[in-house]
């Protein structure tokens, strides 16, 4: 009997490519299971990161498991691995991902397993998992015509409710958001924050471009603190941009002669409409365009040296 709720030879792609490693042991995408008393599973309890690699490493694994830390000291959960520990999985566990092409990496720390109630106590270990699979690069189209995005009918979580500046498991508002995104036909959506400010999209951060000037939501809007994110202030200044935090508004929207998102898997991707208005000159702008070059660079040069 196959002891396990995926099966294999229906297992779809992204599952079936992936490799995972599980508090250590690496397994197969479609054999990887934690316990539905995983505390993950049943309340969103706990953290987790995205990493892609770059010449087949892992780009800026420091700053991600830096802000994994941070998220888990939010919910008061530990990562018991230590960085090198972490580190060395993350090799471990791509090292058996289709061996050419770059790799996207999901670390999960959850609560563990335990008895049902939101005590923590009742959670002896942590659970450390590792997603392993290739990274697909978008579509040409998507850089070359720009995207399409929607303001969602949801908001931002409020950072006294589930702040956003923690990357959580508990990724319900993102998903409402999303949803809405699919629905309409778009690529991603626009969350506000509950003062009715642009805050970030469900999965990316949010810039736009006036007059010269790069901006984005300050964190105070109640955003995550992108990796890309903080990379754009450092790319910006090395091309001589300057990028800025700022209050934006959707009635500002009509003023801006270019907006993109950022995120680790994503880069730079520039955005051409937001619901049925045209943004800028309604094809992606070059501020974009050379930041993500850049990023690309520094990328590059990074994971090269890395040697
Ligand atoms: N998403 N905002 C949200 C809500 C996100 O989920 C992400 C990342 C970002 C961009 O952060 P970074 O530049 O560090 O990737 C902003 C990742 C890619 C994900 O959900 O898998």
């Amino acid at each position: 009997m196959n002891p396990n709720p995926v099966d294999a030879p229906t297992a779809p792609a992204g599952i079936a490519e992936a490799t995972v490693n599980v508090n250590g042991v690496v397994t197969s995408g479609d054999r990887a299971v934690v316990s539905v008393f995983d505390h993950g599973f049943l309340y969103g309890d706990g953290v987790y990161e995205t990493l892609r690699t770059y010449n087949r490493r892992p780009f800026l694994p420091d700053r991600h498991l830096a802000r994994l830390r941070a998220s888990a000291a939010r919910l008061s959960l530990e990562v018991p691995p230590s960085d090198a520990e972490l580190e060395s999985r993350l090799r471990d566990t791509m090292r058996a991902v289709h061996p050419q092409g770059e790799v996207m990496l999901r670390i999960l720390v959850t609560r563990g397993v335990g008895d049902l109630g939101y005590d923590p106590a009742v959670c002896r270990t942590p659970t450390v998992v590792i997603i392993a699979r290739p990274h697909r690069e978008s579509p040409e189209r998507v850089q070359r015509d720009g995207v399409r995005l929607v303001v969602a009918s949801v908001v931002r979580n409020h950072p006294r409710s589930v702040d956003p500046v923690i990357k959580s498991n508990n990724l319900l508002n993102n998903v409402l958001a999303m949803q809405e995104a699919v629905r309409a036909g778009a690529y991603e959506a626009i969350l506000l924050n509950h003062r009715g400010e642009l805050a970030e999209c469900s999965q990316s951060n949010l810039f736009v471009v006036r007059d010269g000037v790069v901006l984005t939501p300050p964190l105070d809007a109640g955003l995550l603190e992108g990796v890309t994110r903080n990379l754009l202030f450092e790319v910006g200044a090395e091309v001589g941009l300057a990028v800025r935090e700022a209050v934006l508004r959707e009635s500002d929207l009509p003023d801006v002669d270019e907006l993109f998102i950022t995120s680790t898997t994503r880069e730079v991707v520039p955005v051409v409409e937001v619901g049925s208005r045209t943004i800028g000159s309604g094809s992606p702008g070059p501020v974009a365009r050379r930041l993500l070059r850049r990023l690309r660079e520094r990328a590059d040069r990074l994971t090269r040296a890395a040697d």
